[in-house]
């Protein structure tokens, strides 16, 4: 526990003292107000630029979050350099590592950028000044955790530090028109470390999630006040840095083996964009008393709920059963529409019967273990039979007649879980 003294900050009041009271501040009708659909600046990097809704919006502030070592660093650095190299100077301040790191890193990534400058500073006072001379066009700021105003006597990364210091860079943003994109940490339990109105300050928050021992990170937008909150851009991290991947569903495909039980093929949609994923499930006999089940992007509790559904609705009997579902390549899906995989993976595996080939299933669950229709069926399918699928399992309800860029692909319509594992299992495997 770490006591906060807050003391006002000298602006703050003075700035209360001078509020006009003349009538000189007026309300405008909303119809008065002229809108040009707004300016954005385009990012040379278009899976981070279709997360921010089409490139920067002038004067905002953008908060990237994730977890240590995820890539952050490494991500805007990119961003960084290819801004610099289109739209004129970037000033990259790194609070955490010295210029040279920096520098290390730019090596790495085989980029000489001309117009990047780098500010080893932690001093906000110092970096506002340099911003102030410098004049970028894009302001990046490693993180705001570790940059501290020395006014304030707490430490940096408390909540005082934090609140003041984005603050500052909001309003630096606003008056300039220049974006600024800030790097956040986040803790164990997932959310940006400081106070949650750093979240509510910000203009945009976006998370870089994945698993840092897979090579798959998925930004995704989770507050966006200029667009949509979700879109995702997917990126590998390689040798050379963050590569995008332009087709995800390949590349999360891409080392399914032929036919193993307890893998399915799921189409979730993120944001406009289906993604095909692969889910794997493995039950085993539980060795002590409470069966275990865990999952690796997918809720835990959506789990529960499929479980129970396929032991009262299926007859499959899990009780005495650890299950464990994985979503392959460090995905994470929130989707309903995913319910029907992560069932016939789990049903695959118990029943020790893999998935029928180059079959996909689409369908959210109901807790009778009925199937109910998805949103925009026909993307999904879409890009199923670009990847080159061949049947789809899919509830009764939604769809009548395929549209004709869909006859490459089977529609099996199924009303309930029980026969949607009836058509897409295929016979068991028997085991050597
Ligand atoms: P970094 O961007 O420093 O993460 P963050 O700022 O989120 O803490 O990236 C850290 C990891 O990325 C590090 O373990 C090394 C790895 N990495 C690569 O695999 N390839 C690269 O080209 C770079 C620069 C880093
Ligand atoms: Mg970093």
């Amino acid at each position: 526990m770490v006591e906060t003294v807050e003391q006002p900050m000298p602006s703050t009041a003075s700035r209360r003292s001078a509020s006009p009271t003349d009538g000189s501040v007026q309300a405008t009708r909303l119809a008065d107000i002229s809108y040009d659909g707004g300016q954005r600046i385009p990012v040379a990097m278009d899976e981070f630029s279709r997360v921010l809704g089409g490139g920067l919006v002038p004067g905002s502030l953008v908060l990237v979050g994730g977890d240590p070592g995820i890539g952050k660093s490494t991500l805007l650095l990119q961003v960084s350099t290819l801004h610099s190299a289109t739209q004129g100077p970037v000033l990259y301040v790194s609070a955490e590592e010295s210029p040279q790191q920096i520098k290390l890193r730019a090596e790495r990534l085989k980029v000489v950028p001309d117009e990047l400058l780098v500010l080893g500073e932690t001093d906000m006072t110092q970096i506002l000044a340099q911003i102030e001379t410098l004049d970028p066009g894009l302001v990046v700021i490693d993180s705001i955790q570790t940059v501290f105003l020395s006014e304030l006597q707490s430490a940096a990364g408390s909540v005082a530090q934090v609140r003041e210091n984005t603050s500052r860079l909001m309003q630096f943003a606003k008056r300039s028109g220049v974006p600024v994109m800030i790097v956040g940490h986040v803790t164990k339990e997932g959310t940006i470390a400081g106070p949650r109105v750093l979240e509510h300050m910000v203009d945009a928050v976006l998370y870089l999630e994945g698993d840092r021992y897979h090579q798959y990170r998925v930004l995704r937008a989770v507050k966006n006040r200029f667009g949509s909150t979700d879109e995702v851009g997917v990126f590998e991290m390689t040798d050379g840095g963050m590569r995008e991947v332009v087709n995800p569903s390949q590349a999360f495909l891409q080392e399914r083996s032929g036919n193993a039980a307890g893998s399915a093929v799921a189409a979730p949609l993120e944001g406009s964009r289906p993604i095909l994923i692969e889910v794997q499930a493995l039950t085993t006999t539980t060795s002590y008393g409470n069966p275990r089940r865990t999952a690796t992007g997918f809720d835990l509790n959506r789990l529960h709920m499929l479980i129970a559904v396929l032991q009262q609705r299926v007859g499959y009997n899990l009780g005495a059963q650890d299950v464990f579902v994985n979503v392959v390549g460090g995905m994470r899906v929130a989707e309903p529409a995913v319910d029907l995989g992560v069932i016939a993976a789990i049903g695959s595996s118990h029943a020790g019967r893999p998935v029928e080939r180059d079959t996909v299933f689409i369908g959210e669950v109901g807790l009778s273990g009925e199937l109910r229709s998805v949103s925009q069926l026909d993307r999904r399918l879409n890009e199923a039979q670009k990847m080159g699928f061949k049947r789809a399992i899919i509830p009764s309800t939604t769809y009548r007649g395929p549209s004709d860029r869909l006859k490459g692909i089977e529609l099996v319509r199924v009303s309930t879980a029980r026969e949607a594992i009836d058509a897409g299992l295929a016979a068991p495997v028997r085991s050597s």
